[in-house]
């Protein structure tokens, strides 16, 4: 198991992105336990691009309950159609949002976030849960971040 991420300091999120996936996959390779894999990915997110919240929402039933994440306290359910994580849910799809005032819906866990990004998980071609991230900073998020985030999450699914 790698025991500490080596990332270059100067490298920019796409380079980070593609250094981080190999270490995720030899950091999870011998654990079998999903809240410990998944609560080490967090971590190892937050820890490569410093984003202010960065954690998981698990399908439960008709809603999405709260997993493992790095960050401040967080609400823990949340309904399918609702909010930005519950979209992305019921929509299947990404959602990036540079603002999150300008959001119809969306749910203030955390009250320093100002823009966010979702995407979901898929299990079998069934939405299992979301990747949820919130930057301090409006528009902090693009098509980088997607692309680097649904590859993890396309890896994600397949453990699950
Ligand atoms: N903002 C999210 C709720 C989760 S917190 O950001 C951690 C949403 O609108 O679904």
């Amino acid at each position: 198991m790698a025991e500490e991420l080596i990332l270059d300091p100067a490298s920019d999120r796409a380079a980070r992105y593609a250094q981080l996936l190999p270490q995720l996959r030899a950091l999870t390779a011998d654990e079998p336990d999903r809240t410990a894999n998944l609560a080490n990915v967090a971590a190892a997110i937050r820890q490569a691009f410093g984003f202010f919240w960065v954690g998981f929402y698990l399908v439960d039933g008709d809603e999405l309950v709260l997993g493992p994440f790095q960050g401040d306290i967080a609400c823990t359910r949340i309904a399918r159609g609702r909010g930005v994580c519950g979209t992305a849910w019921d929509q299947a799809s990404s959602q990036l949002v540079p603002d999150v005032d300008a959001f119809p819906g969306h749910i203030a866990c955390a009250s320093a976030s100002r823009s966010e990004v979702v995407v979901p998980i898929f299990n079998d071609g069934t939405v299992v849960g979301v990747l949820d991230i919130d930057s301090d900073r409006l528009d902090d998020f693009s098509e980088i971040d997607l692309q680097g985030l649904e590859a993890i999450c396309a890896w994600l699914g397949d453990k699950f």
